[in-house]
């Protein structure tokens, strides 16, 4: 039987939540201060024309802002060069307007102006120094849905010479505010819908079957993958501009921040972690390309090991992805008697059962998990890794570096060889 695990629940954003709320980001902005630094990536923002609208917003409300576009994956070079610019300025807070990695940037960059000497310092793994948790205030806005970084407490670092991808990480650092509006993500390009959309699965599945997994967040995971799975196909395939499908879709990612901040993630990143380190894979195909075989270890090695706890985690999934009630309802329709009554008929049957499941459930619930995944992985054909420049030195170096995390089963060196040669 499942026990309650120990927990603390440090503070979230102030979040606000649906198709529309990006007009309301000037006032929320100016709660924080006049004196604002605007983080943008790319061109989108600009020929959508939202940032038009959002700069006239800001000179309306007499807010004085400095605007940075930044391009690619946060680097300790550019955030030590804009951080360096503008601690000589006042700035009262810090707004990311972009994908996962503009945000990460953002984060970053509001860090870094409260702390002396450069970033590399204070990366997990890399420097000798602990970051204080003193920062600027940060708002984070994502115009994408995958990362959930609007809802965490680190900001991923990459450094393609010296191989790596590293946290700067502190409590401190969630996101003060995060405004999350759906309708941002209407102009996602398909590749980014599907990367991005794997990667919030990823992380949901990863958190929730994690062995620091706890209550408190279970039923949060459970409806945001319920959600993700209603939007995710449909979204890829043919309704890219149905709002109340990104707005699922937006929700997944943003819940799959909190439960990954808190309950850790598994070994679909430990392993595409040091891949994007490497070469330049864009994270989210890094992670749908290794959920469905990693899974399939990972599921394996839990029925072979007897881990109950881990497999019913997995047949929880398994049974929402699949709408299938379980053996209950099966019986319940077969007997016509109630649900409840049915549900103590299958206890009393089975006392070692937990919450009317047995063994058989677990594997049979389990299966339909890696159905659905097989399915998704075959529906959305992500490219193999060697598009992205992938070499055998790199899948050799990747290796070296994977770990499983917080993974209910560990794998060996052999069977991440086997996982990365089948994504090759
Ligand atoms: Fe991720």
């Amino acid at each position: 039987m499942e026990t309650i695990n120990d927990f603390n629940f440090p503070g979230l954003p102030k979040i606000v939540f649906g198709a529309g709320t990006f007009s309301g980001l000037p006032e929320i902005i100016h709660s924080y201060g006049r004196h604002a630094l605007i983080v943008i990536g790319g061109e989108s923002l600009v020929k959508s024309g939202r940032w038009n609208v959002l700069a006239k917003q800001l000179n309306q409300t007499g807010l004085q802002y400095k605007a940075v576009s930044v391009w690619g994956e946060p680097t300790t070079k550019t955030i030590d060069a804009i951080a360096s610019e503008f601690r000589k300025t006042p700035v009262n807070v810090v707004v990311a307007i972009g994908g996962g990695s503009v945000i990460d940037y953002g984060k970053a960059i509001a860090a870094m102006l409260a702390e002396d000497g450069t970033l590399r310092d204070y990366l997990e793994g890399v420097g000798t120094k602990k970051p204080s948790g003193a920062k600027v205030p940060f708002i984070a806005v994502p115009t994408t849905a995958g990362t959930g970084s609007e809802a965490t407490k680190n900001a991923v670092v990459c450094d393609r010479k010296e191989g790596y991808k590293k946290s700067l990480r502190h409590d401190a650092y969630m996101p003060d505010a995060a405004l999350v509006d759906p309708e941002l993500t209407l102009t996602m390009p398909r590749l980014l819908t599907i990367s991005c959309g794997l990667d919030a699965v990823s992380q949901l599945i990863e958190s929730y079957t994690s062995t620091k997994a706890d209550a408190s967040l279970d039923s949060l995971a459970l409806k945001a993958l319920s959600g993700a799975s209603e939007g995710l196909l449909p979204l890829c395939l043919d309704r890219g501009n149905d709002i109340s499908l990104r707005g699922k879709m937006s929700y997944a990612a943003l819940v799959s921040g909190i439960t990954l901040s808190r309950a850790g993630l598994g070994a679909v990143h430990g392993i595409a972690g040091p891949l994007g380190g490497l070469f330049p894979v864009p994270h989210g195909v890094a992670c749908g390309k290794l959920l469905f075989p990693v899974m399939t270890f990972v599921v394996k090695k839990i029925i072979d090991e007897k881990n109950l706890v881990a497999q019913k985690r997995f047949a929880d999934i398994g049974r929402l992805l699949t709408d299938d009630a379980g053996s209950e309802d099966i019986l319940c329709r077969k007997t016509q008697i109630s649900k409840t009554k049915c549900i103590e008929i299958c206890k009393s049957n089975n006392p070692a059962a937990s919450g009317g499941y047995n063994n058989e459930d677990y594997t049979r619930g389990c299966k339909q998990f890696l159905d659905v995944l097989n399915k998704w992985t075959r529906t959305l054909k992500l490219p193999q890794l060697s598009y992205f420049g992938m070499t055998a030195a790199d899948m050799a170096k990747a290796i070296s570096l994977s770990d499983s995390k917080n993974s209910p089963a560990i794998l060996s060196k052999e069977e991440m060889k086997v996982i990365l040669e089948i994504i090759r």
